[in-house]
């Protein structure tokens, strides 16, 4: 096997590392104004780098993190003390992750759906990522429920984009994370769901098969099959844990070394509750199942720093205890009372 080959197999593996996840700390600038807006601080560069050390060099966190995913501005940024954060991430034993989409455009002739942006000048910004730490790439597609929508030219324009991305990532000895994700927030239910989401799978495998992308070199990021938020019907945890596990079985090929959730704006102890049901319920499934939570992750820490430097310490401890919960959860060893003992 290739040293290239070698090194994305390890990569790969160590993402999906038994009972650890990842942590995204991938906001762009609009994404994390919003979340600094909600606790009432300015989205400057020092609240950022500020709020990233907390994220990113946290004693204990290795224990249940694999990976984190950064944004272009915080891979370059450093702890007070002026270490990198790639250097502060590796001194941990965490592998450093970079979002490299654009961010979404309106698709042309499609009213209400989303096409990613960002593969202009990609394979150069990777080299360069790579260069500055980063072992693993994200790329995020949008799948919006609606009237008549998501049509086949906006599931295959997206899936097109991952699988050109994520052949460039492996080029560079990258390993792709891909993100397909079908939004939860409109009022469908759950079956509607499983159907797109289904239909969102087949048609990336494919992408990826044609672009001659390796499966074995590449981590899925997935939403869970969920109602919409606005739906009157709302599903058990069991509900969602089956359904989920029976869309990944029709859909996801069995050399994909491990597969991760996003959390999409369900709250902390649901998400964790909802991976954990899998794993407690289905034990020889062909990938393992994990976690790379953004906002189930960080939103306890981020309001319990509240952007004062007095409350880092107790900042630091609720997102260690979202880290540990959810890695007991990627073992099926999670407990909800674990959140009262909290
Ligand atoms: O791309 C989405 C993020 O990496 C995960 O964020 O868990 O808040 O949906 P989320």
């Amino acid at each position: 096997m290739s040293d290239i080959k070698a090194e994305l197999t390890a990569t790969a593996s160590a993402m999906v590392a038994k009972g650890k996840g990842i942590l995204a700390i991938d906001e762009s600038f609009p994404s994390i104004k919003k979340r600094f807006d909600g606790i009432g601080i300015e989205s400057n560069e020092e609240n950022r780098r500020a709020y990233r050390e907390i994220l990113i060099d946290n004693p204990g966190a290795a224990d249940y993190i694999s990976g984190m995913i950064l944004f272009d501005e915080t891979i370059r940024q450093a702890t007070k003390a002026g270490e990198t954060f790639p250097a502060a991430l590796k001194r941990q034993g965490i592998l450093t992750g970079i979002k490299v989409d654009a961010g979404t455009s309106d698709l042309a002739g499609h009213p209400g759906e989303k096409v990613t942006d960002g593969l202009d000048g990609l394979r150069k910004r990777l080299t360069e990522y790579r260069t500055l730490g980063a072992r693993f790439a994200k790329w995020r597609a949008v799948i919006t429920i609606g009237a008549g929508i998501p049509t086949s030219a906006c599931i295959e324009a997206n899936m097109h984009a991952l699988a050109r991305y994520a052949g460039l990532c492996q080029e560079v000895g990258l390993v792709p994370m891909v993100e397909p994700e079908v939004l939860m927030d409109a009022d469908n239910t759950i079956d509607t769901c499983y159907t797109v989401t289904r239909t969102t799978l087949h048609t990336l495998f494919d992408m990826l098969d044609r672009q001659d992308v390796r499966c074995e070199h590449t981590i899925l990021k997935v939403n869970m099959v969920v109602p919409g938020k606005l739906c009157a019907q709302q599903a058990s945890v069991s509900d969602v844990a089956a359904q989920t596990v029976r869309c990944l079985l029709d859909s996801v090929p069995a050399s994909i070394p491990g597969v991760v959730f996003l959390s999409g704006g369900q709250s902390a102890e649901l998400a964790t509750a909802h991976l954990n049901a899998m794993n407690a319920g289905w034990k020889n499934l062909p990938w393992p199942l994990s976690f790379s939570y953004g906002r189930a992750l960080q939103a306890p820490c981020l309001k319990a720093w509240g952007g004062k430097p007095e409350n880092t310490a107790a900042a630091k401890a609720r997102l260690l205890h979202r880290e540990k919960c959810n890695g007991l959860a990627s073992l099926g060893q999670y407990k909800p009372e674990m959140e009262k003992a909290a």
